[in-house]
């Protein structure tokens, strides 16, 4: 057993916890990242502690100047982390009390369980607005990739079957507005996650004349107008993970999209498509296959989706059965989140780069989106604008469609006797709808992949990506 006991323990235990329950029960191993917004939490604390008498103002300076001290001590790693210390608050408290006998006044009004959510919600801001600002990086290469290939057609797929062709700037533009949706989602998230728990106490807030709001404000827990916003339940306060869990489930979202990207490129990259070419510093090769050149960057960006996906399920597990209020159980959110927050930013920023690295590979799109089969749809609607009902016009591209295969011709190359055999609308101008200058400007409607339609959505997202 140690000498000298944990804080949290002084008075009411005779001895110091096992060893064993020391390692078990830890948290300073992991939650020590919080070490800065701990410190800033505390700063506020002890600012309004003074200005309600608690402290005084020769006392303030020395925590602060202590504070100061050791937030220099554990940048430049000077910092000893005790490991009796159990968590990153108890470590900086004992280290402050230490150097500043006034260290003993901090804690006044506060416990670990507001002081945590409180240290959990800042560090998580300072997240969602590093995420966000990667995330434009990323939809700005998006962007970047199609505009400097505006006139590149590919086959537009379903069931992963060619459906009909669109421009390789409208299937990018599709992540960018997904990606888009994420940003909003993380703009709405961060408003639930800037509301100020401290004061909140054990569970049933304190019986001194705590000024939450001076504490609120100087933390930033604000709205527009600059009033203080604060969570208006003790009990919901220290207890309350929703806003990691909202954090973590746009994150797997986001994880999500990214896979689906990276499904793409996976299958671009292959002999099989050929559309793009992921530069050497991107990919990586086999150490069997001489000539293999894999998009592993892309794979492992797929492969990560599962820990997002799977850290959101863990901690929707770890809620679920807890009773009103702080229960120790809370404590294993935090690896969870932190792992969240560095894999999805990690991936979007490597995503953004690898799509820096891409090139297209113009002459095998051209090559795919030349399949005449990909304008069945439009020759359909030609039929349409002729007066035929669609479900006839369907069904007479679709007997046009059996005959090219049957007779091993192209849909473009049957001789029109043969379509008017199948449907006697059929005239010379057919030839017209095979030309795919043609079929693209036709596709004019707002979201259509159409020539005019793409330049205006590729204008409007440089201009707001600048
Ligand atoms: N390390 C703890 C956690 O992460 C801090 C709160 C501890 N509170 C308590 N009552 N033991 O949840």
């Amino acid at each position: 057993m140690k000498k000298s006991a944990p804080v949290s323990r002084s008075g009411r235990f005779a001895s110091g916890p096992a060893a064993d329950v020391t390692r078990f029960t830890e948290s300073i191993s992991f939650d020590r990242r919080l070490w800065r917004h701990d410190i800033l939490g505390s700063i506020a604390h002890a600012t309004m502690l003074e200005s309600i008498g608690i402290l005084s103002k020769a006392e303030l300076k020395a925590i602060l100047r202590g504070l100061d001290n050791i937030a220099d001590d554990i940048r430049d790693g000077r910092f000893k982390w005790d490991p009796n210390c159990e968590d990153v608050h108890m470590a900086i408290e004992s280290a402050l009390t230490k150097r500043v006998p006034a260290g003993a006044k901090l804690h006044t009004g506060r416990s670990r369980n507001d002081q945590v959510a409180l240290d959990m919600r800042l560090w998580l801001r300072d997240e969602i607005v590093g995420l966000a600002s990667e995330i434009r990086s990323l939809q700005k290469a998006l962007v970047r990739l199609g505009a400097d290939h505006g006139d590149v057609l590919i086959p537009g797929y379903t069931h992963l079957q060619r459906a009909q062709p669109v421009h390789l700037a409208h299937h990018l533009l599709a992540y960018v507005e997904m990606f888009q949706r994420d940003k909003q989602r993380l703009r709405d998230c961060f408003v639930r996650v800037n509301v100020c728990p401290l004061g909140s106490g054990a569970l049933a807030g304190s019986t001194l004349p705590l000024n939450r709001e001076l504490v609120a404000k100087l933390l930033g827990f604000v709205d527009a107008k600059g009033n203080p916003r604060l969570t208006q339940n003790s009990m919901d306060a220290v207890s309350d993970r929703d806003f990691i869990i909202e954090f973590c489930s746009i994150a797997a979202l986001i994880g999500v999209h990214l896979s689906r990207l990276a499904e793409d490129l996976v299958l671009w990259t292959s002999s099989e498509f050929g559309f793009v070419r992921i530069g050497d510093a991107y990919t990586t090769g086999s150490s069997l296959m001489p000539q293999k050149k894999n998009p592993d960057v892309a794979e492992l960006t797929r492969g990560k989706s599962a820990r997002l996906v799977g850290n959101l399920t863990a901690l929707l597990t770890l809620l679920k059965g807890l009773p009103m209020t702080y229960n120790r159980d809370l404590q294993e959110d935090k690896e969870r989140l932190f792992d969240t927050a560095d894999t999805v930013r990690a991936t979007v920023r490597i995503t953004t780069a690898m799509l820096q690295h891409t090139t297209v590979n113009r002459a095998a799109c051209k090559a795919a989106v030349s399949d005449p089969m990909l304008l069945a749809t439009d020759l359909a609607d030609y039929l349409v604008r002729k007066g035929v009902p669609f479900r006839q016009a369907h069904h007479a591209v679709g007997a046009a469609v059996a005959l090219a295969e049957r007779s091993g011709k192209p849909l473009d190359q049957l001789p029109l006797g043969d379509l008017r055999k199948i449907n006697p609308r059929f005239a010379p101008d057919v030839k017209d709808v095979f030309n795919l200058g043609n079929a693209m400007s036709r596709r004019n409607l707002v979201g259509a992949p159409g020539n005019t339609q793409v330049r205006r959505q590729l204008n409007a997202w440089l201009k707001k990506l600048k």
